[in-house]
């Protein structure tokens, strides 16, 4: 049996491909940067053919690095930002448009329209999702009606739509020469389009976006021996390697965090935050703001689902430190700045870039910093800033307790933005529990090579794959509760300052 297996994270910034053994070590990675195409406000879009592109290079040049050849795989796993959407003509093999990303908001009158009627809540109810712009179902909508010829060859079945998933999986499999389109249940919850309960595209959900029910993947387990399709002699592996597992990213962060268990949560600090709570088979519906989303279907077992807290900006906003306003000149700097102040001279900052997603469903809100004066430095705004990503995080997890009744007794965390130190022990003081970050911190991609691995048998169960997380450091809370209460009182004013902007 070979001994590796090999995982593509395809993220909202970059592509990675890494190598992974039998105890979760990294054997090899190589990841590429992809353009951030903003041609409005609040428009993004990538370059679909960019993405594949790159995923090709990350895999020949890690597999180089690691001196492996196909054979050494035992099975291939994807993992992907969600809800980012493609559409392409299967016959030639061409996007008609570029991704629109998840954080685009031009389907803002798309989504507030579906709360005129009962369309809302019967999304709420049949996909666990609040009506908003960040799901795919209103991006497909408007590349249907915006692009020439896209909605003729829709309904002609040559149209196809798929997340990153589905298109790097179409690529791999053949492409224009057959290649194969699928997706899994964890990205196929993120579109407005799946029933939550039977797995299925949902005819009156579709017919909410006059989508053609031809153009999406067939929805198969998360984790599956069948495979979805076999890579190609002369694709970028270079041989046949089975494709076994697929989950959305955060999804693939929560099993690679080995978070098995109902109760078990993990927070992702990306671009953006996303904490997922599994519920284990029962399927909780918010009423705090959170979305009810699949965390993993393994093989023919019952989905298992999460509840999520999703934040659109949190790592992006120390970015916006960066090239916006030019305070800091890297990411590792917002950690030295804020560290010259003992707090944060009474700012706040809410980055509210793309609006407010959880728990507050928002899209119209945007940013603010509030109880400026004169006093105030570049180091209290980097101090607010990592302040920012630890509040917003509370708000999901107060969320959270209200929707599960579980207390966190510790919060397990991943993603770049957990390197900055001070940024994690405020989180710790910020929620009044523990902060644990793993060792190998590259959850995602790992997360997505468990899901292969286990459909082939190189795990034999998750209870083997809870044997492969060790702990690397915990932060203890070091704020007294007088102090976490007066913070959060003047976080929830300055996010109400957000709120009354717009209103
Ligand atoms: O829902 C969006 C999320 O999947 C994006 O994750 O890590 O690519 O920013 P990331």
């Amino acid at each position: 049996m070979a001994d590796y297996v090999g995982s593509i994270d395809q993220g909202t910034t970059s592509t990675r491909f890494m190598i992974f053994d039998h105890s979760g070590n990294e054997v090899a990675r190589h990841q590429l940067e992809h353009e951030q195409i903003m041609p409005q406000a609040g428009w993004v879009e990538h370059n679909p053919v960019e993405i594949w592109e790159r995923t090709s290079a990350v895999i020949q040049t890690a597999m180089t690095k690691a001196k492996l050849g196909p054979e050494d795989l035992v099975a291939l796993g994807i993992t992907n930002q969600r809800e980012t959407t493609v559409v392409w003509n299967k016959k030639t093999g061409r996007p008609y448009y570029n991704a629109i990303v998840w954080q685009d908001t031009r389907t803002d009158r798309i989504a507030s329209a579906l709360d005129r009627d009962e369309r809302g809540d019967i999304i709420r109810r049949k996909a666990g999702l609040p009506p908003a712009t960040y799901f795919s179902a209103g991006k497909i909508q408007w590349i249907l009606e915006n692009v020439d010829g896209v909605r003729e060859a829709a309904e002609k079945g040559d149209a196809i739509f798929g997340n990153t998933d589905s298109w790097i999986i179409w690529q791999l499999t053949g492409g224009r020469h057959g290649g194969v389109h699928v997706t899994d249940p964890t990205n196929a919850s993120r579109t407005m389009l799946m029933d939550l309960e039977t797995l299925e595209w949902d005819d009156e959900l579709l017919g909410f976006f006059d989508i053609p029910r031809s153009m999406l993947p067939e929805i198969k387990p998360s984790s599956t021996a069948d495979g979805y399709g076999t890579t190609l002699e002369n694709g970028p592996l270079g041989g046949e390697v089975l494709i076994t597992g697929i989950l959305g990213d955060q999804q693939a962060a929560t099993v690679g965090q080995v978070c098995f268990a109902p109760g078990e949560a993990k927070n992702t600090y990306g671009t953006g935050n996303f904490m997922l709570l599994n519920t284990g088979k029962e399927l909780v519906r918010s009423k705090a703001g959170l979305l009810t989303t699949v965390c993993y279907q393994f093989g023919d077992d019952a989905p298992v689902y999460a509840l999520e807290g999703s934040i659109a900006v949190t790592g992006s906003a120390v970015q916006w430190l960066r090239d916006q306003l030019g305070i800091i000149s890297g990411a590792a700097q917002s950690e030295s700045l804020a560290r010259q102040v003992k707090d944060n001279g009474g700012v706040y900052f809410v980055p509210a870039f793309s609006g407010l997603f959880a728990p507050y469903w928002r899209s119209d809100a945007r940013g603010a910093i509030v109880g400026l004066s004169r006093f105030n430095t570049n180091a209290h705004l980097a101090r607010a800033t990592l302040e920012s990503i630890c509040y917003q995080s509370r708000d999901v997890a107060e969320a959270m307790e209200k929707d599960s009744g579980v207390v966190l007794e510790v919060l397990k965390v991943d993603g770049g933005v957990t390197a900055n130190e001070l940024c994690m022990q405020i989180q710790a003081d910020v929620l009044g529990v523990a902060v644990s970050r793993p060792v190998v911190a590259e959850t995602t991609a790992l997360g997505a090579a468990y899901a292969a691995g286990l459909a082939v048998g190189f795990w034999s169960s998750t209870d083997e794959l809870r044997e492969n997380w060790n702990e690397s450091k915990r932060w203890e809370p070091q704020w007294d509760d007088e102090q976490r209460t007066a913070g959060y009182a003047q976080w929830t004013k300055a996010i109400q300052r957000t709120l009354d902007w717009v209103d």
